[in-house]
């Protein structure tokens, strides 16, 4: 499908990240950061690190800010060519320790950026939401436009899903009734180097535990599937997506369809760093609050961005567990984890 592209389009010059510090955030980064960019990083840190952009300052600039408390700074200055909108409050660990600041997170923010992107300049404008959207249908491979089945209210699990989906219907507002270009990304698991596995992220909680020789815990019976895609493949198709008006307004899946059962991963892993760990299985009522559910399988049909950009992963799981390793190895400073 042919794209059409505006001048500020196909040569962004000032552009907005926000949560820029965090994991899928600085690798965008290192992607999108030219000579000739100017690019400004809203993120609080509250689950971000410096140390992912330190190698991008200061020709990046960074407010070390809420996102709604920065904006209303930006607002005096010259409008931004597109906006990367990432900031939010990620991982079940965090969303079920905080509920409150998480839901307020998730929603609030993405509606002053909103609201902000549709006063200043109707810049394309990418907002993150998550694969977590679809709940828990009886399909398991998930299309953008099938049905969501999400549980429970009195299950706190579900509110980053439901905030999440609201996000996206405020965006798609925007972009029927204010003609906001907005793209929304429905993230499946990203996994690479930088992932915090403080939050309950599994690849990063696998790799630490193998290098360190100690027992990998999975939980449930380990053979609900899931589909990994290295950060480095998911940045890459964003730019595109953003500049081609054919994408504004739009649902995307990113990720891979290649899926994998936990307890093979927590084997790969084991394989890949040649460790000595074994693998113990814990009962999700060890491992969550009581009334948690988790989902067999996810898996995501990519018809539609593979349509519009031609999107393939190329990088293998393989790959990315040595370089999550490696970068865990040759990491500077202490990560949260160790804080
Ligand atoms: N990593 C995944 O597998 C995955 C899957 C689905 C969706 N997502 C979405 O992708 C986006 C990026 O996720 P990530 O994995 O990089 O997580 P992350 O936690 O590393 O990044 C989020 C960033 O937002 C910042 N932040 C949080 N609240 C903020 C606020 N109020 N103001 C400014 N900054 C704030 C954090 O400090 C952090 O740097 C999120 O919107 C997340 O919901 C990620």
């Amino acid at each position: 499908m042919a794209s059409r592209q505006s001048n500020a389009d196909a040569h962004p010059k000032r552009v907005l990240v926000t949560g820029g510090a965090g994991f899928i955030g600085s690798h965008l980064l290192d992607l999108i950061v030219t000579p000739d960019a100017e690019i400004t990083v809203v993120d609080n840190l509250s689950t971000g690190r410096i140390e992912n952009i330190a190698h991008h300052l200061p020709g990046v600039r960074f407010i070390e800010q809420a996102l709604d408390d920065a904006l209303r700074t930006l607002q005096e200055e010259r409008p931004f060519d597109q906006i990367y909108h990432l900031a939010a409050a990620v991982g079940v660990d965090l969303i079920l320790e905080d509920p409150i600041g998480s839901i307020e997170t998730n929603v609030e923010q993405t509606s002053a950026l909103l609201k902000y992107a549709s006063t200043h300049g109707n810049p394309p404008t990418l907002i993150a939401s998550s694969s977590e959207v679809y709940g828990k249908p009886g399909a398991s491979v998930f299309s953008e436009e099938n049905d969501i089945l999400l549980g429970p209210t009195t299950t706190g699990r579900w509110s980053y899903a439901h905030c999440k989906a609201i996000d996206e219907h405020l965006a798609l507002a925007y972009t029927q009734t204010r003609s906001l270009p907005t793209v929304i990304c429905r993230f499946f698991n990203t996994v690479g180097p930088r992932q915090s596995g403080r939050y309950g992220m599994v690849l990063p909680r696998f790799v630490q535990a193998a290098l360190k020789n100690d027992p990998i815990q999975v939980f449930g019976d380990g053979r609900q599937t899931r589909c990994f895609c290295d950060v480095r493949d998911v940045v890459a198709v964003l730019p595109k997506l953003l500049k081609n008006q054919d994408a504004h307004g739009r649902v995307f899946n990113i990720g891979t369809d290649h899926s994998i059962e936990i307890r093979v991963l927590a084997e790969t892993v084991i394989n890949e760093l040649a460790s000595e760990s074994t693998i113990s299985l814990v009962p999700y009522s060890d491992a969550y609050p009581e009334g948690f559910e988790d989902l067999r399988h996810r898996r995501p049909d990519l018809s539609r961005v593979q349509e519009l950009t031609g999107f393939t992963p190329t990088i293998t799981l393989e790959q990315t567990i040595a370089d999550i390793a490696s970068s865990s190895l040759h990491a500077k400073t202490p990560s949260k984890e160790n804080a």
